[in-house]
């Protein structure tokens, strides 16, 4: 008989797509990250969108002073595209060395994307910087069309805009961030080399009948929104294959629990705190185990052009519950995805400062 694996030790992984915010919420959410991933790449989606590379140099600074001692944190910054963002400002963030992304946000298509793009064409001068930097272009690949059905918005982006893109662009370099359909994974693999994916951890362990069956569940709610089963089955397949381009991107993104248990709850899964448990229970679902160091660890650091981390996490196999709350300073709880729900694995801390996480 073999004999199923009970413990892992993996160098130390990168969570190549995360909302810490600001402020309170920032210092409540970062350690969490931290005493799991080694760097992170963080999402400019502030309520003042981070645009220019002065203001991405001013965040990070905010993000390591929050961190708390003892946890070392590399933030990998990433600028706000807008229909104003110029390629000389792109150049700016590609010579600062901590910028490794610019994000599309399509106007009005999740949480802060107002200031977002309201037409391709106008970011066409970013798009020559990014080309010519070598910089990643990080896309929300969902269109905000209020014509097009929420489950079809992937799909509808991918074919309308991200094709065409592609083609006008030769050398652009693209992360499909949060990728959540068989579509999305299909168009990666066609145009791998300069286009990649990350996964959540919700959309590879959950579909949209765990948001909506039995009650409405808003833990579960989160953009681009949960899709069919079979949906999930192709993305567990592609993150578990081994192929290069695809990688861990949580998208932990936090909202006070009055802001997810709410009438019009706000779209995002609070992962931070059993994010890597979560991806070993999907990679272990899928007897993939042995995948699951170079998702984490390997294949976006190369798309990224990072050099390897060091240390390594170790996993063990373990029947817990993870936590149920996650303070935050002045101000109701984040509640974590899955809270209190029993998980079968647990990763021990890289390090953690007394009292942290109890
Ligand atoms: O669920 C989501 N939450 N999707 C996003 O695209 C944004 C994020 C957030 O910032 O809350
Ligand atoms: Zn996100």
């Amino acid at each position: 008989m073999h004999q199923p694996l009970d413990r892992l030790e993996l160098p130390t992984p990168d969570d190549l797509h995360l909302h810490l915010r600001d402020e309170a919420m920032l210092r409540a959410v970062l350690p969490w990250t931290a005493r799991q991933f080694g760097r992170g790449l963080v999402m400019p989606n502030l309520p003042v969108p981070v645009t220019s590379t002065t203001a991405a140099a001013a965040y990070r600074e905010r993000i390591l002073a929050a961190l708390p001692p003892g946890l070392d944190f590399e933030p990998l910054m990433t600028l706000y595209l807008t229909d104003e963002t110029t390629a000389e400002e792109i150049r700016r963030a590609k010579a600062s060395g901590f910028v490794h992304a610019a994000k599309l946000y399509p106007a009005g298509v999740t949480t802060h994307s107002a200031a977002g793009v309201t037409g391709l064409e106008r970011v066409y001068d970013a798009l020559d910087g990014l080309q010519d930097t070598g910089l990643i272009l990080s896309v929300h690949g969902e269109v905000a069309d209020p014509q097009v059905d929420i489950f079809d918005r992937e799909a509808v982006f991918l074919e309308r805009h991200l094709a065409p893109l592609l083609e006008r662009f030769a050398g652009l370099r693209v992360v499909l961030e949060h990728v959540t359909t068989a579509e999305g994974v299909a168009f990666v693999r066609a145009n791998r080399g300069r286009v990649a994916a990350t996964f959540t951890p919700q959309h590879l362990l959950l579909n949209r009948n765990h948001l909506l069956v039995g009650g409405l569940h808003p833990h579960h709610y989160c953009l681009p929104v949960l899709k069919r089963e079979d949906h999930r089955l192709a993305l567990l397949q592609a993150a578990t294959s081994g192929e290069g381009c695809f990688f861990a991107g949580t998208d932990s993104a936090p909202h006070g629990r009055d802001a997810k248990e709410s009438a019009c709850g706000c779209a995002g899964c609070f992962s931070a705190p059993t994010a890597l448990e979560l991806y070993a229970e999907a990679f272990d679902e899928a007897g993939a185990l042995d995948q699951l160091p170079t998702f984490l660890a390997g294949h976006g650091a190369r798309f990224y052009g990072l050099k390897p981390t060091t240390g390594t996490v170790t996993l063990v196999r373990e029947r817990w519950e993870g936590p149920v709350c996650a303070p935050v300073e002045g101000q109701k709880p984040v509640i974590p995805f899955r809270a209190g729900e029993p998980l079968s694995w647990r990763a021990l801390p890289r390090s953690s400062p007394p009292g942290f996480g109890e």
